[in-house]
């Protein structure tokens, strides 16, 4: 599964970075906002930090502005993904998109149903939102699942990118479930490194060397 990291943050990504183990980055509006610099520039500066897809969200809602920002965007590097919400509009822009070669992130997703559609339309990346369905009482990891199924049943090219991911074992659950890339906020990308017994385990082995280096 690959692993991207869910933020706009060039500190967090620079760190996440030098881990030698992301292979994306996903920002959204709030995210950008929350770090109160240029949006064009944060996104050049994540895609010179990180050689894989940059999801950079358009905010327009009708198709043709959609489109006519995510044109801009995709000019601005390859690795740029344009992120469209699913909604009828959104899919529409989509498919002009793929249409265009331009790669997208469809985003805003909460059900199968609105999997399906937005393969469909071709879209490079689809992104069902976890944590907020688990947030609404629903079982996310069951909705990954029957995606999933969805995609591998008609072959569709379209990747299932696991978003709003709240804790570790959401990252595990999507992996088990053989989800093709979970993006995942940095303080819960550093807790997948940890473990007690690895600590532990540590500390025995250096005390038991110590003893005999003495
Ligand atoms: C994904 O692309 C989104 O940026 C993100 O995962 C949303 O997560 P949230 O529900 O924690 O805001």
């Amino acid at each position: 599964m690959e692993l991207f990291i869910d933020s706009a943050n060039l500190d967090e990504i620079k760190i996440a970075a030098s881990w030698g183990i992301i292979d994306g980055v996903t920002t959204n509006p709030s995210l950008i906002a929350k770090e109160g610099r240029d949006f064009k520039k944060t996104i050049l500066e994540i895609t010179s930090l990180i050689d894989g897809p940059i999801s950079a969200e358009t905010i327009s809602p009708d198709a043709a502005g959609m489109v006519k920002e995510g044109k801009e965007f995709a000019a601005w590097h390859k690795n740029i993904h344009v992120k469209v919400p699913c909604t009828v509009e959104g899919i529409k822009a989509v498919r002009e998109f793929t249409q265009l070669q331009i790669k997208t992130n469809v985003t805003l997703v909460f059900s199968p149903n609105q999997v399906l559609l937005a393969a469909k339309a071709g879209a490079t990346l689809i992104s069902p939102f976890v944590g907020r369905l688990v947030d609404a009482g629903e079982d996310g990891m069951q909705m990954i699942g029957e995606s999933l199924q969805i995609i591998e049943n008609y072959g569709f090219e379209s990747r299932l990118l696991v978003a709003s991911v709240r804790d570790t074992r959401m990252v595990t659950d999507a992996a088990v479930l053989g989800a093709h890339i979970a993006t995942v906020p940095f303080k819960v990308l550093e807790q997948l490194f940890k473990h007690p017994l690895t600590d532990v385990g540590i500390e025995r082995f250096l005390a038991d060397w110590k003893k005999v280096a003495a």
